[in-house]
Formats: structure tokens, C-alpha cells, sequence
């Protein structure tokens, strides 16, 4: 049996998030596929012990592909041991990087109808040159207003690889849930 790990991004962090974990994992002998959330159609769940589904903040919200795929799957997603991990640039500030401090987070997990077992909020990255110019000029304003980077020539990874690699022991410690 499998963990699945899927995730929904629109520059790439979180699918190195989903990468790193995947790697963590396969060091302690637990197995992955990873998938892009976005592009998952029929899913084997029966291949699957646990699921972890991974997701970045856009103008302050998820991709709405996550709240319909979370919607369609729900009952095998509680079912199945579970966790969650979002990605913003506002977990890069340490009082705003747990699942309570983070309001994307805590407001996904209050409305969700899947609740799952963990839940880590990850900071994510910071790529100026790849962006188109308004989201650009957007970032740059959100920065200043935050007290972050502004130089528009800059990447910035903020993730703490660290914490993937502990949410990965605490992925890898999930535990069947008995039927009922
Ligand atoms: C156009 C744009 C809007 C963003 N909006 C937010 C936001 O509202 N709040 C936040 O904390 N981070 C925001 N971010 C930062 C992203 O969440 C961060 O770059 C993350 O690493 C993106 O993950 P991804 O590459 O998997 O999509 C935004 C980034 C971009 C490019």
C-alpha cells in the first residue's frame, strides 16, 4: 500500500513541497505517488493507506479545483488517514504559521467537510521574474506593506525544509482508522 500525495499549485512550490515529502517519506520505507490535484480524474483509492493533499494561496484563496475535489471525495478522505498542508508567504512570519495562526488554513479547515488528521501551513516562495508584470507590481505592494522582500529581481524561497521533513514523520505515524 501507497501514500498519495497530491498537490494543486500554480508557480511550482508546492509540488516541490509534495516532491521533498515524497522523498522524506520513501527514506523511512513509506512509498508515494504523486499527483497534481488539478489534473487527478479517476483515483485508485484502494492502492492507498493515506492521502496527503497539498495547496497554495492565490489572492487569498486556494484553487477552487481543491474545495471541489475535497466536495466529490469527501467520505473516502475521512475515512482514510489524512493531512493537509497549505502554502502562502504569509506562513513566512513565524506567528502565522500554524494551522490556528494561519487564516487561509483555519478557514479552510472550519468550512471543510474533510477534516483531516494533520495539518502543517508551509511559507512558500517568492519569484518576482517569473510573474507577469501586475501580479508582479502586486506582490511587490503586499511585500512592502508586510515588511518583505520588494527588490522585483529576486527569488526567495521561504520554505523551512526542516518542517517538510517533520510533517513527514508525522505523515508516516498516521494510522488506520478502525471501520464503523
Ligand atoms: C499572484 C500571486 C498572489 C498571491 N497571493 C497571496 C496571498 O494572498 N497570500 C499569501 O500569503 N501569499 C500569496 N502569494 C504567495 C504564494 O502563495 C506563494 O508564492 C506560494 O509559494 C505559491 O505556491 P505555488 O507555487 O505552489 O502556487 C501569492 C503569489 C502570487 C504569485
Amino acid at each position: 500500500m501507497k501514500t498519495l500525495i497530491l498537490f494543486s499549485t500554480r508557480d511550482g512550490q508546492t509540488r516541490e513541497i509534495a516532491s521533498y515529502l515524497a522523498s522524506e517519506l520513501k527514506e523511512i520505507g513509506v512509498d508515494t505517488d504523486v499527483v497534481n490535484l488539478n489534473r487527478a480524474q479517476e483515483i485508485s483509492w484502494d492502492k492507498y493507506e493515506r492521502v496527503v493533499i497539498g495547496a497554495s494561496i492565490r489572492y487569498g484563496h486556494f484553487h477552487p479545483a481543491l474545495e471541489r475535489f475535497v466536495k466529490k471525495h469527501q467520505h473516502v478522505l475521512n475515512h482514510l488517514p489524512s493531512a493537509f498542508y497549505s502554502v502562502n508567504l504569509v506562513a513566512r512570519k513565524p506567528e502565522k504559521c500554524t494551522p490556528q495562526t494561519n487564516s487561509y488554513t483555519r478557514k479552510f479547515l472550519i468550512a471543510s467537510p474533510w477534516q483531516p488528521d494533520q495539518c502543517a501551513v508551509f511559507a512558500g516562495a517568492l519569484r518576482y521574474p517569473q510573474y507577469r508584470w501586475f501580479d508582479r507590481l502586486m506582490i511587490q505592494l503586499i511585500m512592502k506593506m508586510t515588511g518583505g522582500e520588494t527588490d522585483s529581481s529576486k527569488e526567495v524561497v521561504y520554505t523551512d525544509w526542516q518542517q517538510v521533513a517533520s510533517f513527514a514523520q508525522e505523515v508516516a505515524q498516521m494510522k488506520q482508522k478502525s471501520a464503523d
